[in-house]
């Protein structure tokens, strides 16, 4: 099963598609986290994402391209943060029908500005593992410590009231292209992302079958 999540910047996806990996069996794809590795590791192709990333702006499609191509080689997927604009889209669609694939669903998690702003400012990340907290939704056992692995939880660095509003003018500016393109292609499905995250999983996998 090859699958996309969409939607703005703390609609859940990263959330979702965790779920949706380990339930279908399948690899969870985030852009977003690749770049941040990459960031961390300081590779070159990491400074060069920083510089967008720190703004909230999208990092350029042929270097975020490449990232894919090479992610979605080999087998399922459900793909988390591409594609972002229409190029990509595109994009996406070559890569797939040279494999002669073509994805099963584009997952839209709907919410709006006010919920985004909420989750992204009380958004918790393990310095180590990644895993995702929310200080008020979805809180550690103990303050500021991992469950999974006892990392320290953080703050991301585009979390910052500016940089928050920055993406959701970018999503606001270069989403309605997308929709556009996957209700033409008949792959939608929309989801209320802002109802509990497991009413959020039934539904998707309901809507999936
Ligand atoms: P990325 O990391 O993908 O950021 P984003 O799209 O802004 O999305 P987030 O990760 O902030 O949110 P999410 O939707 O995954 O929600 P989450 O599950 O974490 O990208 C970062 C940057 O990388 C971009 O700004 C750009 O610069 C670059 N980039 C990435 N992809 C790119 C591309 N294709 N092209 C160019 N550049 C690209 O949840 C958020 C919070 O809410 C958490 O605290 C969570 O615990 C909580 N939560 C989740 N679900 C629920 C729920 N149902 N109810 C209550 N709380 C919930």
């Amino acid at each position: 099963m090859k699958l996309i999540l969409f939607g703005a910047p703390g609609s859940g996806k990263g959330t979702q598609a965790i779920m949706l990996s380990k339930e279908y069996n399948i690899k969870a794809v985030s852009v977003g986290d690749i770049l941040r590795e990459n960031v961390k590791k300081e590779t070159k192709l990491g400074s060069e994402a920083k510089k967008y990333m720190e703004k909230g702006l999208l990092v350029p499609d042929e270097i975020v391209a490449r990232l894919i191509k090479k992610s979605i080689e080999n087998g399922d997927f459900v793909l988390d943060g591409y594609p972002r604009n229409e190029n990509q889209a595109k994009t996406l669609k070559n890569i797939l029908t040279e494999n002669g694939d073509d994805i099963e669903a584009f997952i839209y998690l709907e919410i709006g500005e006010e919920a985004m702003v909420n989750r992204l400012s009380k958004r918790r990340v393990c310095k180590f593992c990644g895993k995702n907290y929310h200080l008020k939704n979805m809180p550690p056992k103990r303050d500021n410590i991992c469950d999974e692995c006892g990392g320290e939880l953080i703050q991301r660095r585009d979390d910052t009231p500016e940089v928050i509003k920055k993406r959701w003018e970018i999503f606001k500016n270069e989403s309605q292209p997308v929709l556009n393109f996957y209700e033409k292609h008949n792959k939608m499905i929309k989801v209320d992302g802002r109802k509990d995250k497991d009413k959020v999983f039934e539904e998707v996998k309901a809507k999936l079958q």
